[in-house]
């Protein structure tokens, strides 16, 4: 499998040249309102006086990062701003890599597909470590494949493709074996606001040296396009970390790291609850047609997927090509998060016309 390109861009692409009305369900781009609070922030930036266009410090907005931390739990010192939540995990990524005692990244399988991506960027080389069939992971089976050459092992609760929401008891085991070979657990929790199972445990929880979290607002704030994240490092961690992304982007955009501190600030819990409603009622509305289809999957306690099989319809690539074609329904074929999802697709639910699509699916494989 070449994990090297992410097929998302691939498949958008597809989709979008398609000569029919295609409704895309491929990638995490919320499709509702950020915080007024983003806007407003950015609207005032815009009247700033011109040394607030000039390079902000390269490890982020001092205010920021010291929001970040207390609302965290951390020392300021121990968060550094990045370009989202995919700079956040190259960073803690590099950083394990670069401890200099293996080369060995533990990943789950399915797989966000950027983490196999940047391992091999980065030099090292992955193991990947089953899922139950709800994207449960058992710790047992990261301690069994963790060896004295790991030294990171990546997981992404809620969890994007399957949906799962990682026990505390889970968190605390995956530390645990982390500790036991001297490597990292990086915690990407970039869906924290849309656990819809209340199960949720940061990594923060568990009290480490050998934990890093990641996070980023694209999701929370519906702003994907912001390019804001963080990663939260060890004491002993976090200064090598602000070498590298000094050395590789300067800084994080001023403007972004602004408006998500108005963001903070002002948003009430109101709008992360109305967003976690509508997924809720989306994931109904979803499953209930994919019944209707006779169809087998997931449904998620936290992020935006749900991942579907449909007999006699393996989720290839070609196949997904001709869900496009012939239903107008773009989503993401399983074979992209690693082997074992091949035959199964997985569809975002960050569309207002999740209803359409459901019945465009329901119609088609009825
Ligand atoms: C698990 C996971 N981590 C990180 C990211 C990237 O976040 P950002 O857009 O903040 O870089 C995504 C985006 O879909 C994601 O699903």
């Amino acid at each position: 499998m070449n994990y090297e390109t992410p097929l998302f861009f691939r498949v958008m692409e597809y989709a979008n040249a398609a000569d029919r009305d295609v409704i895309d369900m491929v990638s995490g781009n919320p499709d509702w309102e950020p915080p007024a609070a983003l806007r407003e922030g950015l609207r005032e930036y815009a009247d700033l006086e011109p040394d607030r266009f000039q390079y902000p410090p390269s490890e982020g907005v001092l205010e920021l990062r010291e929001e970040i931390a207390a609302r965290r739990g951390v020392d300021h010192d121990q968060v550094v701003i990045t370009n989202g939540g995919g700079e956040a995990n190259y960073l803690a990524m590099a950083r394990a890599l670069e401890r200099d005692n293996g080369s060995e990244i533990l990943l789950t399988d399915p797989v966000y597909p950027y983490y196999p991506g940047k391992t091999t960027m980065l030099g090292g080389t992955q193991t990947f470590v089953e899922t139950s069939a709800d994207g449960r992971l058992d710790p047992n089976v990261v301690r069994d494949a963790a060896s004295d050459d790991t030294v990171a092992i990546v997981v992404n609760t809620p969890n994007n493709p399957t949906g799962a929401v990682y026990p505390e008891a889970t968190m605390q085991e995956l530390v645990t074996v982390a500790e036991a070979h001297d490597a990292i657990l990086i915690s990407d929790e970039v869906y924290d606001h849309y656990d819809l199972s209340g199960q949720f445990t940061s990594a923060l929880s568990i009290d480490s040296t050998h934990r890093i979290v990641t996070n980023a607002f694209s999701k929370s704030m519906a702003a994907t396009g912001l390019r804001v994240g963080y990663s939260i490092f060890p004491p002993d961690l976090v200064e090598a970390a602000k070498s590298r992304h000094m050395l590789v982007n300067v800084a994080t955009t001023r403007p972004g790291q602004y408006a998500v501190l108005n963001a903070l600030r002002e948003t009430p819990t109101e709008y992360y609850e109305r967003n976690r409603h509508r997924l809720r009622e989306r994931v109904v509305t979803f499953t209930d047609a994919l019944d209707a289809a006779g169809a087998e999957y997931t449904r998620p306690n936290g992020s935006f997927y749900v991942m579907a099989r449909f007999d006699g319809y393996p989720g290839s690539l070609e196949n997904l090509m001709r869900l496009i074609d012939d239903v107008g329904v773009a989503g993401m074929p399983g074979e992209a998060f690693g082997d074992s999802r091949t035959a199964w697709f997985r569809f975002a639910l960050v569309s207002p016309r999740v209803k359409e699509a459901a019945a465009r699916l329901a119609d088609y494989f009825d």
